[in-house]
């Protein structure tokens, strides 16, 4: 008894010093039996994303996005390898993560308000509902439509509740999948500076899956992109131009604290090829909020549009001296 009592406070001194949100992927890998045989979806990924972190994560469709989210959620479990929240296993439903989706998945007979309660811990008390609830419709600038249904809000409005609702039980780690996919352009830029202030308000260690390279080069700290292990289609042959990269652009290594923004820009090669599921990490240059067309950003987004097999044209191409 005693000695689960003491193991009790070590896990409670654990949490209470170190800074709560880092998330360790050691190894993983995982495969699903289909008709055919078993089909491996990701394999050898080792990521550290460091407490308060906003990582990207960019991929062909069917590389493993989702998958890798379900996995660090607890929705799945890898076939192979760890992954680790402050040094503990994440549990689907429990207070550690939270994930929200393209779609708003909000219940259409509840308030907007009502949904939102519906993502606080198990037990929250009535009055500290009430407050938290009126909390995050301030957050997310819906306190005038508290009380409207969700067929009543715009998508916009709706993803902003959805935002909300993963956000009540004040996860460690946030998980995004493709959250402004389905929004309109305009609304789409207003929601990642909401999610920018929302950060600044609760820094927790936020995952996105984005298939917006842009997006992601304005809100992340690093982007991790993904390759499709079963691309059926090679990859375009063309000659690659040397591009500004910044930190590490390899697969493993300088993983962790993302602490090298603001520093000079480097010109670099594409990293080599590997055999696992992360083609590339990439830091993003500069602190938030970014100035969406600075020159080291073009050159990133159209060093990953290449390795996403993306014909992209640029406007700002590279000078003879750049290029050598
Ligand atoms: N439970 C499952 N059983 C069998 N195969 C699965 C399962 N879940 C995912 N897959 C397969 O794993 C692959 C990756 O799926 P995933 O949803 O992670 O891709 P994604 O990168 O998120 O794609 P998209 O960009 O289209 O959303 C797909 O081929 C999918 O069919
Ligand atoms: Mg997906």
């Amino acid at each position: 008894m005693r000695r689960i009592l003491m193991s009790m406070s070590e896990t409670l001194h654990a949490r209470t010093t170190a800074p709560a949100g880092a998330v360790r992927i050691d190894g993983v890998e995982r495969t699903f039996p289909t008709k055919t045989g078993p089909r491996t979806v990701l394999r050898d990924v080792d990521v550290a994303l460091a407490p308060g972190e906003i990582a990207a994560v960019v991929g062909p469709s069917g590389c493993g996005k989702s998958t890798l989210l379900r996995l660090i959620g607890g929705l799945d479990e890898p076939t192979r390898g760890s992954i680790t929240l402050d040094g503990g296993i994440a549990r689907a439903h429990d207070e550690s993560t939270a994930i929200a989706f393209q779609e708003p998945r909000l219940l259409p007979w509840r308030t907007i308000a009502q949904n939102i309660a519906l993502g606080l811990p198990r037990g929250t008390k009535p009055k500290r509902a009430k407050e938290r609830v009126a909390e995050l419709l301030d957050l997310v600038g819906l306190t005038h439509a508290a009380g409207q249904r969700p067929r009543e809000v715009s998508g916009g409005m709706a993803q902003r509740a959805s935002l909300a609702r993963a956000l009540a039980r004040s996860p460690r780690v946030l998980l995004l999948d493709e959250p402004f996919g389905a929004l309109d352009a305009l609304t789409r830029l207003k929601m990642h500076d909401l999610l920018l202030d929302i950060h600044r308000a609760q820094p927790t260690t936020v995952l996105m899956v984005t298939h917006d390279v842009e997006e992601a080069l304005y809100l992340a700290d690093r982007v991790l992109l993904l390759r499709n292990l079963h691309a059926t289609t090679a990859q375009p042959e063309r000659p690659r131009a040397k591009v500004v990269a910044l930190g590490s652009t390899s697969g493993i290594g300088a993983l962790g604290a993302s602490g090298s923004h603001g520093s000079a820009p480097q010109i670099a090669d594409d990293a080599p090829a590997r055999d696992g599921s992360v083609a590339r990490v990439v830091t993003v240059p500069g602190t938030r909020p970014r100035d969406r067309g600075a020159r080291t950003l073009t050159d990133l987004r159209a060093s990953l549009l290449d390795g996403l097999g993306v014909t992209h044209h640029t406007t700002t191409p590279l000078t003879a001296k750049e290029n050598s």
